[in-house]
């Protein structure tokens, strides 16, 4: 339906939407979805072309400035980026603190957190210089904080940026390569992860973006709201469905159940198992991301020269759902995080590590929709309203009465 927005102003009517599936909470020139045609684009250029065409940082200021950089201006902007790359000192202490086993969201969400402790110089919402410095310096430090979570659970030497390489191609030195040692990033592993990022960089106002837009419209600085964004993600029914798919998949090859009998649980709603990794608030037709990442999967598969089953059991699970009345019914199709688990385990991820390279994809988009955000003299702080349902008024009774 069509929101009038000069409704939503008024005071004197009320509209219970649980989930909001049928409440925007603002406008945004950032992110277009059409669900039904399963069409996506960023600033009106199309997932594909970005995804085959761009590379990450140029997308993330796209995203964040609203148009591509000339050359001049992203060399000056992926030059900044690199110049923050390092962490204080005291930052890595920091992040030895936390148990090794520990689940690395948290461990990111405190840690982007305790960003702002270390950079009061670029706190204030309100003077764009400084919002410019916050932004490089989270794109900067959560690429190298997500290499740090990876090296900390394998007991590993956190080893420091090098300027001369790419983000993601320094990335992956940084998570995986032996201390001293030589590392040699394959292509195909840089170009697909670089794609991954993209895909995931912004979806407009799903639920931890929205989390982000509620926490900044406090004036909260943007650490503050993007570390909330990352708890929001880290749910699995969002972004911590890529590992809940892997853990599913894992289930199946481990156990008696087959896929058929796996799916007919499904189709039960027995125990209130899902297919992860399946179903989409906004796409019903199919999820323009997901296609891209089961092209991803089989090139970085081949690539690495791996044959992993779980591939071909997940493949088998799509094939029964995109022809079961049930998924059919329901209009439940692949979304991003379906394949996405696949491929980052056939890189050296652990499955904990899966949401925390969602979170580092979704910076940009985080960062971008606070900065309208707080442009937008259209905004207010957040606050919903709603429909009491409690006790009417009682009497307090002290406590030797009861
Ligand atoms: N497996 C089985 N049934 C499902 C699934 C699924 N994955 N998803 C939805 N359904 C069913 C529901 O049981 C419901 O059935 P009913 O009509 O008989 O009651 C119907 O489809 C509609 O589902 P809702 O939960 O109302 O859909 P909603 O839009 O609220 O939820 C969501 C969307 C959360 C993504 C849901 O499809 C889901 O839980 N999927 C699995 C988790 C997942 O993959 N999340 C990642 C989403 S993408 C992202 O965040 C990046």
């Amino acid at each position: 339906g069509i929101v009038v927005s000069s409704l939503m102003k008024t005071t004197g009517m009320v509209t219970v939407d649980p989930g909001f599936t049928n409440t925007a909470s603002c406008s945004s020139d950032i992110t277009y979805i059409d669900g039904d045609a399963g069409i996506l684009r960023y600033r009106g250029y199309s997932i594909d072309q970005l995804a085959s065409g761009s590379n990450f940082l140029e997308v993330a200021y796209l995203l964040i400035h609203g148009e591509l950089p000339d050359s001049a201006t992203l060399d000056a902007f992926v030059d900044r980026v690199n110049r923050h790359t390092f962490v204080h000192e005291d930052f890595r202490t920091f992040m030895g603190t936390f148990p090794r086993d520990g689940h690395p969201m948290a461990v990111l969400a405190s840690g982007i957190n305790a960003l702002s402790t270390f950079y009061p110089e670029s706190l204030d919402p309100h003077d764009p210089e400084t919002v410019e410095l916050a932004t490089v310096l989270l794109l900067a430090k959560t690429r190298t904080i997500t290499s740090y979570l990876h090296r900390r659970r394998a007991g590993e030497p956190l080893l420091y940026p090098d300027y001369s390489r790419g983000y993601v191609d320094d990335f992956l030195r940084m998570t995986f390569a032996r201390p001293y040692m030589e590392y040699q990033a394959d292509p195909v592993v840089v170009d697909a992860l670089d794609k991954l990022l993209i895909l995931h960089a912004d979806h407009e106002q799903n639920c931890s973006t929205s989390t982000v837009r509620m926490v900044g419209s406090s004036n909260a600085n943007l650490y503050a709201s993007v570390a909330a964004g990352v708890n929001a993600l880290s749910g699995p029914l969002h972004g911590g469905a890529n590992e809940s798919v892997l853990t599913m998949l894992q289930q199946i090859q481990g156990s008696d159940v087959d896929v058929d009998s796996f799916m007919t649980k499904v189709k039960n709603k027995e125990d209130g198992v899902r297919l992860m990794g399946f179903g989409h608030r906004v796409y019903k037709n199919y999820d323009p991301r997901a296609a891209i990442v089961k092209e991803s999967a089989h090139a970085v598969l081949e690539s690495l020269g791996k044959n992993d089953q779980l591939l071909d059991i997940a493949m088998g699970l799509e094939e029964i759902a995109l022809n079961d009345d049930y998924f059919i019914e329901r209009k439940l199709y692949p979304n991003v995080d379906f394949y996405t688990g696949l491929i980052y385990k056939a890189m050296g991820f652990a499955p904990a590590m899966f949401t925390p390279l969602f979170a580092l994809g979704r910076m940009p988009g985080w960062i971008a929709q606070w900065r309208e955000m707080q442009n937008d003299p259209e905004t207010k702080i957040g606050r919903p309203r709603q429909i009491y349902t409690g006790a009417t008024e009682r009497d307090y009774v002290p406590l030797d009465q009861r």
